[in-house]
């Protein structure tokens, strides 16, 4: 069944021409509108810029805000943002938004391109709690009111992301440094990082009470292993700045007089 909303996409790139497939695919009407000539998805029709701000939804999915911002006019009436950036660009869209009247939800996909319309998609959201189309793309999750909490959310977890594949990549050139392959290696990766996750909560717990009090492992004997993993990857004739920026990071709150105390008490260190 045809569905009576029309929506549009702007933006064609590999994110946007996912999202315009799964919004036909869902039978919204979509328009689709993108700065230089590209593919139209199946089931959509090409519009100008005008009549894309026109339809019912807006969503787009920009390189950056910066691009995205100049587009925008006051006849929108609910924008779906989906393109990345920070917080406080995501706050000072929502404060446009309302002196204009136009009803705005903050996005961040959670997905690669590929998964869009899969159960494997989450899209995290926040402002509007109403999440108009985005159930076409994956599972929908309102943070809150506050606009930049979906923008907040997705640095943070694509930090955890990239600070993982950091680790992935200097512990397969240590290893391969010795002629280990990644098949050989990475199976004990991934049950590794399983084993590490289970860490988390309590960590976390640690981070909220700030009772860094431990019987597991204390912060003094990782600075030492830190130390170990830096000269060993100079030894192998690796780059060291990844582990190198760990532990002096660790090092600082060691100095700070939490070498007997839990790893998590390191946030004291960040969160300054
Ligand atoms: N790809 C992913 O896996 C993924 C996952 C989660 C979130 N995202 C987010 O989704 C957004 C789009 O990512 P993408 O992977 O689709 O990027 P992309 O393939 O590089 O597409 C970028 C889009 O931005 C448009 N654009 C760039 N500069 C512009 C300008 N000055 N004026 C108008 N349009 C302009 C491009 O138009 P042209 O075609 O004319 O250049 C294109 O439609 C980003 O914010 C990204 O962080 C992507």
């Amino acid at each position: 069944m045809g569905n009576t909303k029309t929506v549009s996409v702007l933006g064609l790139g590999r994110m946007g021409s996912a999202l315009a497939t799964a919004l036909a695919h869902e039978g919204f009407a979509v328009r689709v509108w993108n700065r230089s000539a590209k593919p139209r998805p199946a089931g959509t029709v090409e519009a100008t810029l005008e009549e894309a701000l026109a339809a019912d939804v807006v969503v787009t999915c920009l390189s950056t805000y910066d691009v995205q911002q100049p587009l925008l006019t006051n006849g929108v009436k609910t924008l779906v943002n989906l393109t990345s950036g920070t917080p406080e660009q995501a706050r000072a869209t929502a404060r446009w938004a309302k002196e204009n009247g136009v009803e705005y939800v903050d996005g961040v996909i959670m997905a690669v391109p590929q998964q869009i319309g899969t159960d494997q998609a989450r899209i995290l959201f926040s402002g509007s709690e109403d999440h108009h189309v985005l159930q076409a793309f994956g599972e929908p999750v309102h943070l809150g009111e506050d606009a930049g909490l979906a923008a907040l959310y997705d640095l943070a977890l694509l930090g955890l992301m990239w600070s993982t594949f950091g680790g992935y990549l200097q512990a397969l050139a240590l290893v391969g440094s010795a002629g280990v392959t990644p098949e050989r290696f990475t199976p004990l990766a991934t049950d590794w990082l399983a084993v590490v996750s289970t860490l988390l909560p309590p960590m976390g717990e640690e981070t909220h009470t700030r009772n860094y009090e431990t019987d597991v492992s204390a912060l003094d004997i990782n600075v030492s292993g830190l130390r170990l993993l830096t000269e060993a990857n100079a030894e192998q004739g690796l780059d060291t700045s990844l582990p190198q920026v760990l532990h002096h990071l660790f090092e600082r709150a060691k100095l700070n007089g939490h070498g007997a105390h839990g790893i998590a008490s390191v946030i004291e260190e960040i969160r300054k």
